[in-house]
């Protein structure tokens, strides 16, 4: 089957990226390998190409739709947060250029099977990476109802988040909930008919988001990656955040805002002793957004920030 996914934000990336033959590049976020072509185009003949993905699915499509690159590939199915350890391997101190593209492809969404949508009735199980421990179904069968009601409310920003959790909680006292269309159908049950009415969205749209950041640990993630991407670029190297949900989008601004280094030393001190060192130029004063005919091409770009910074 084909894989589905068109790249968001392809000529403002690539222009950003400003890759440059011979240089190196790490897609962290490879898909369907979108970026990762249209960055090898620019790095040819002898630049490299590091492109992770968690999900195996999309290595096995990259390894089939790079063969023609060679050497000037090398793909990885990792966590992006292992970025360091892979470098290691490959004897690789720094690198040129680092995007992230975050999120799903439209390819799990459509064609993975593991319960990402409620458009269609599949295990509920959501993880990127299939060998990984926790699914969705695990959450929503044993967590509490508190922390149910925490990941709604905080990665889904759902308004209804306690008599979700209450309505599961309810229900699995029967039975257990197994499949994306279950849950779909609880959640409705859940939330008032006259809000479901008001809401541009299927009623479970932020419910099934904020588990699939629970379940693959979005946020820790990129948290835990962000100063591991600064400390492994070149100076004058670029990277590049492509956000579709407004928690990763803040996490990525304030570690650049950050990075800007001013003082944060209270006001009435002498002298500056938190010794923080301007690192980045930021490029994206504000974040960068699709264009109104890429979203009318590609709906999926709807939501899309994008932010770039450059090491000094
Ligand atoms: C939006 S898609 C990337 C699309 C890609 N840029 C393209 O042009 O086709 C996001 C991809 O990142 C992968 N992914 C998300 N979080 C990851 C992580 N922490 N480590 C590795 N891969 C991750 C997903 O499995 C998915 O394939």
């Amino acid at each position: 089957m084909k894989y589905r996914h068109t790249p968001v934000m392809l000529d403002e990336i690539i222009t950003y990226l400003n890759c440059k033959p011979g240089n190196c590049y790490v897609d962290c976020t490879l898909g369907g390998a979108g970026h990762s072509r249209a960055i090898l185009e620019k790095i040819l003949p002898d630049g490299l190409l590091i492109g992770i993905d968690q999900d195996a699915d999309a290595i096995s499509n990259a390894t089939h739709l790079l063969k023609p690159y060679g050497s000037n590939v090398r793909l990885f199915h990792e966590n992006y947060v292992h970025l360091p350890n892979i470098l290691s391997q490959l004897n690789i101190l720094k690198v040129d250029g680092i995007i992230a593209d975050l999120g799903l492809s439209l390819n799990q969404i459509e064609n993975s099977g593991r319960g990402f949508s409620f458009q269609k009735n599949e295990p509920l199980d959501m993880r990127m990476n299939v060998a990984s421990e926790i699914t969705a179904a695990d959450i929503v069968n044993n967590e509490s109802q508190a922390q149910l009601e925490t990941i709604f409310r905080d990665y889904g920003e759902e308004r209804w988040a306690r008599k979700i959790a209450q309505k599961i909680i309810a229900v699995r006292t029967v039975q257990k909930i197994s499949t994306s269309q279950e849950l779909a159908k609880w959640v409705c049950d859940a939330i008032p008919a006259r809000a479901q009415h008001q809401r541009k969205k299927h009623p479970a749209t932020k419910v099934f988001m904020a588990l699939r950041i629970a379940v693959n640990r979005e946020l820790e993630v990129l948290e835990a990656f962000l100063d591991d991407a600064l400390d492994l670029l070149n100076p004058g190297g670029r990277m590049c955040f492509l956000s579709f949900h407004s928690l990763e989008d803040r996490i990525v601004k304030r570690r650049f805002r950050s990075w800007e280094g001013n003082c944060t030393c209270p006001r009435d001190f002498p002298e500056c002793i938190c010794n923080n060192k301007k690192s980045v130029k930021i490029l994206t004063r504000k974040a960068g957004r699709p264009s109104d005919a890429e979203v009318s091409d590609n709906p999926m770009a709807r939501s899309a920030c994008l932010r770039v910074a450059e090491k000094l």
